[in-house]
């Protein structure tokens, strides 16, 4: 048997665990990744040879590669996602919850001799910028060389984050394997992954199995398991937030920067809010980059929240993106991104649908096969993903790395809803923002399986909450009272749809416009209209240069509120919240009926022009 080499570290509690896990899954050796970039080339050059990854273009695309994954491992499995708390109730009704030993007893009989043939990495990393007050060291064990090559441009991975846990640090153990041990006479496929899946996390012992996939979230663990799952535990225990979220600056022409932390649940938005570009109307104004999916907040001395990014490089959704659409994902993926299910161009670049350019008459698809635009199938996964590092971006803030954070003036929170919800409004205080953001609905996304087309998705965290979804909300209601300054709530909504289908709103880019009353408000603007969902921008509170043409109309079809759609979210919300039983905090019910009676005091058709 391998056995961990002692020079690695001092610190004996990995080094146990490594020889344990090892001694479990059998590997043929154990290697202790550094974080340099000779390691990431080897990786990318062994993972060439294996057929996992091959290389663009060098012309078209420097250090870049595309990977296709097995089709049966293309997202998030939510349904194989488990959180495993001593008692089923503190999971809460919206986590899928197995005993803590039973599950062990099923894990340690998949893991068994699951690394036969493969090397065993050794991953420590920090989520956070190094000695952050705000960040925390993880230790990832994984059989996957694309998980260890993607674990250094998505966190600070290697010696560094080694040092900083020292002889006697705390880490979080995140042990991963694709669940496809090698026989001596067995050629590898280039993509191993195992039918059976699972995503473990045990909120309790503050520790992470995953087992059988090798795609994102599944597998990269500092990534939902750890920022998310385990985070969010932590974060209860110790007064802080781990969140969905984005984080932005909006500097000002004055040159005044205001952060703002936002919350889309997956696949609506947040990598694109996060780097947009000022339209016309907006000259003299920047939006600078913190995060585009992950945000870590404590609070501070001066009774305000900081935020951290814990990611240092970006798995973002890669159809949809053009030089409309998000011209600074487009300007980062130029060079140096590992590609994930995208199409393969003959000229040896990558393609996928929304794009710029016309789709070619020819591509080889993300499963690999010969495609043409009659071929009648898409030529990208919906959920391929670029893998770039933070850097890369052309947005990026100069605090992104600043180990304090930086300060939250507002949360947003945006799901998708074709009706019902108006583009922007704003909360009536604390609790109320908090009622609104845990009632946040969504339409359905990749990674969701066998769901209703609309599912209520609070905070962006109903995937990722690690406990009782009724003490999250009461945990977001007691950090808000201790805080001196705490952000402003708003919610907005850039899918509502006409009779016809299409989006109302453009958004995108003219997502500014909304972004900029997000500041007037937060900087103290008094005016805004009141209506039974909250405060609300009326049409001349809103910089329209350059949109004219969309008009007082149509910002009421965007704004509208018709009271008998309110009445019933009311009564579905009631529904909804009786599934949480006694861990619903009573705040939100009486949110909820004084919601309702807003309603009834509101005309049929409640009008943003009065
Ligand atoms: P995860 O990485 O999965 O957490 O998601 P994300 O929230 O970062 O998703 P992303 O930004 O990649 O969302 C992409 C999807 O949102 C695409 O379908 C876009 O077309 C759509 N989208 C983003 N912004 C807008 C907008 O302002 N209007 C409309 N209609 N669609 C938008
Ligand atoms: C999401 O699904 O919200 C993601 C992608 O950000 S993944 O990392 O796969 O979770
Ligand atoms: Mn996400």
């Amino acid at each position: 048997m391998v056995t961990a080499e002692t020079n690695k570290t001092n610190n004996q509690k990995v080094l146990d665990w490594v020889n344990e896990m090892a001694s479990l899954t059998q590997p043929n050796e154990i290697y202790w990744c550094d974080g340099s970039k000779e390691e990431y080339d080897d990786l990318c050059t062994k993972m060439m040879a294996a057929g996992t990854l091959s290389p663009l273009n060098p012309e078209k695309r420097p250090g870049s590669f595309l990977a296709n994954s097995d089709p049966d491992d293309v997202a998030r499995v939510e349904d194989r996602t488990f959180i495993c708390s001593k008692l089923e109730k503190d999971a809460g009704p919206t986590n899928n919850w197995m005993d803590p030993d039973e599950m062990k007893t099923i894990l340690n009989g998949l893991f068994e001799n699951s690394m036969a043939g493969r090397t065993l990495y050794v991953i420590p990393f920090s989520m956070g910028p190094l000695g952050s007050h705000i960040a925390h060291i993880g230790v990832q064990l994984t059989d996957s060389p694309y998980v260890a090559a993607s674990m250094r441009v998505m966190t600070r991975m290697g010696k560094a984050a080694l040092d900083i846990l020292g002889d006697d640090g705390e880490f979080v153990p995140c042990m991963h394997s694709v669940g496809a041990p090698l026989n001596s006479n067995q050629d590898d496929v280039p993509w191993p992954n195992n039918k059976t899946k699972y995503i473990v996390q045990y909120p309790e012992e503050r520790s992470i199995w995953s087992y059988g996939s090798g795609y994102g979230g599944n597998a990269l663990l500092g990534k939902k398991c750890f920022s998310l799952r385990i985070a969010s535990v932590m974060a209860r225990d110790e007064g802080w937030l781990a969140e969905h979220m984005l984080i932005l600056g909006l500097e000002s022409p004055k040159g005044e920067t205001t952060y703002v932390a936002a919350a889309f649940p997956s696949a609506c938005g947040k990598t694109n809010l996060a780097m947009l570009i000022p339209p016309e109307g907006f000259e003299g104004w920047k939006v600078r980059t913190v995060g585009d999916d992950i945000a870590w907040i404590k609070p501070g001395e001066d009774g305000r929240l900081y935020a951290i990014n814990p990611e240092a490089g970006y798995f973002g959704v890669v159809p949809g993106t053009s030089m409309k659409t998000n011209p600074s994902a487009m300007e980062m993926m130029k060079s140096d991104t590992i590609f994930t299910n995208v199409a393969l161009t003959d000229d040896g670049d990558v393609w996928w649908e929304g794009h710029d350019d016309p789709a070619p008459d020819h591509l080889i698809d993300w499963k690999g096969n010969d495609w043409s635009p009659d071929s009648g199938e898409l030529a990208a996964h919906p959920n391929a993903r670029f893998t770039c590092a933070t850097s890369q971006c052309p947005t990026v803030d100069p605090a992104w790395d600043d180990p304090s954070g930086v300060p939250i003036s507002a949360f947003i929170f945006g799901g998708r809803l074709s009706h019902t919800f108006p583009l922007v409004y704003q909360s009536l205080n604390w609790e109320h923002g908090v009622y609104m953001a845990a009632t946040m609905g969504s339409e359905a996304t990749a990674a969701a399986v066998n769901q209703a087309a609309i599912r209520r998705d609070p905070m962006a965290m109903l995937p990722f909450c690690g406990y009782n979804m009724g003490d999250y909300w009461a945990h977001w209601l007691k950090l808000g009272q201790s805080l001196k300054n705490p952000p402003k709530i708003f919610r907005v909504n850039w899918f509502r749809k006409d009779s016809k289908g299409g989006f109302v709103w453009p958004g995108f880019g003219e997502n500014m416009r909304i972004l900029n009353w997000v500041v007037d408000r937060v900087n103290g603007k008094e005016e805004a209209a009141e209506s039974p969902f909250g405060h609300m921008p009326k049409y001349q509170d809103i910089n329209w240069t350059g949109l004219e043409e969309f008009g007082k109309e149509n910002f009421a079809e965007v704004m509208n509120i018709n009271r008998q759609a309110g009445k019933r979210e009311v009564q579905e919300i009631k529904s909804y919240f009786e599934t949480f039983e006694d861990r619903l905090p009573t705040e939100m019910e009486e949110q909820r009926v004084a919601f309702d009676a807003r309603l009834d005091n509101s005309p049929e058709l409640w009008r943003v022009d009065g």
